[in-house]
């Protein structure tokens, strides 16, 4: 029996150093150790040897239990440091390899445009405001003299957060917050950059879209001031020999209003797709703030008076650039979005 305990070792000794995978490595193991094992076996047979023998040969293979056991934790940890190394030699970094160059970001189309508005109006003494997305119905509506049962509010079909609170459905909200901030002092000269939201979505309508609104309150404000300043945007957003136009028009929150027009950015005014026949394109709302309005927001309109606009910065981008599709603006896909570096 000490001699075929001499063998099994050999064997397995052997088989062990030849194992050349972990998963071979267990099949040596559950071959020698294992339940059914060829040691396990011989220690169970035990019984058959001489007495007199049974202690030496239990010892001995007992010993040898824990060798083998040992040998193959080494080997199986070796191999482990092996496969691990291999791994870190193929990700390697090679830094002799050319870099592969950062293509630096730009502006999106919107931002341009927004950047640009800003600057005209910088330039004429109107400084930025802001006010929250998320706006009280005071704001977005009663203040701005658009009362609960207005037939207004059904124009501007909204996203309601509380009964009391909504996604602003524009930025004229910003022109109370303004006024009641610096009231009673004058002059106000604001513009109000911003995202507003409505229930709508189409290729012209987005449910998320921009505006900037304008404010301007002081002693002797008239609508040639209105006319002025917008002319002057016009030209300097547009080219120098635009020409614009004013329709009647209503809001709740001016009085006189009215709907301004570019002569046609694409025919120059002779009429063609573009704008209809019409040659001219609709760009903004506007008026002579509301009395009432004034009055709310802490002014006395029998001494002061204001004018106030509001356009949308998708549309402006679009005319500007020529693009069809407002959704373009917000698919993310360079491709469009590379063509205004
Ligand atoms: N708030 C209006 C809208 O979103 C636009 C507007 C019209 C703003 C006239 C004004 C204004 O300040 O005077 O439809």
């Amino acid at each position: 029996m000490l001699d075929k305990l001499k063998e099994l070792e050999d064997e397995a000794r052997g088989k062990i150093e030849e194992a050349n995978s972990l998963d071979e490595l267990k099949e040596v193991k559950v071959l020698y150790l294992g339940k059914k094992g060829r040691l396990t076996a011989l220690l169970r047979s035990l019984g058959s040897a001489p007495p007199e023998d049974r202690p030496v040969i239990g010892k001995k293979a007992n010993a040898l239990r824990q060798e083998l056991e040992q040998a193959i934790e080494r080997k199986e940890k070796s191999m482990h440091d092996e496969q691990k190394k291999g791994k870190w030699e193929q990700e390697r970094i090679d830094v002799t390899l050319p870099g592969r160059p950062a293509s630096p970001g730009q502006k999106h189309p919107l931002t341009m445009i927004n950047d640009e508005i800003k600057e005209i109006f910088l330039g004429l003494g109107f400084q930025v405001a802001h006010g929250p997305d998320i706006e009280s119905e005071y704001y977005n509506f009663e203040a701005l003299n658009i009362p609960a049962d207005h037939p207004a509010r059904d124009m501007q079909d909204s996203f309601y957060i509380t009964p009391q609170f909504l996604l602003r459905t524009h930025t004229s909200p910003v022109q109370i917050r303004a006024m009641e901030k610096r009231a009673p002092k004058l002059p106000v000269r604001v513009i109000a950059p911003g995202k507003v939201y409505r229930r709508d979505d189409d290729a012209t309508h987005s449910p998320m879209f921009h505006q900037v609104e304008g404010l301007a309150v002081d002693r002797d404000i008239t609508f040639a001031d209105l006319k002025g300043t917008l002319l002057l945007f016009a030209r300097e957003m547009f080219g120098a020999d635009q020409k614009i136009r004013l329709r009647p028009s209503f809001f709740p929150f001016t009085e006189p209003s009215a709907e301004v027009d570019i002569s046609c950015i694409m025919c120059g005014g002779e009429g063609c797709r573009v704008c209809s026949e019409t040659g001219w394109l609709e760009i903004l709302g506007a008026g002579m703030v509301h009395p009432r309005v004034l009055q709310i927001a802490g002014y006395n309109p029998r001494e002061v008076t204001g004018f106030a606009f509001g356009m949308g910065v998708e549309r402006i981008a679009m005319l500007k650039y020529g693009i069809g599709d407002l959704r373009l603006f917000f698919s993310n896909d360079l491709r469009f979005l590379k063509q205004f570096s």
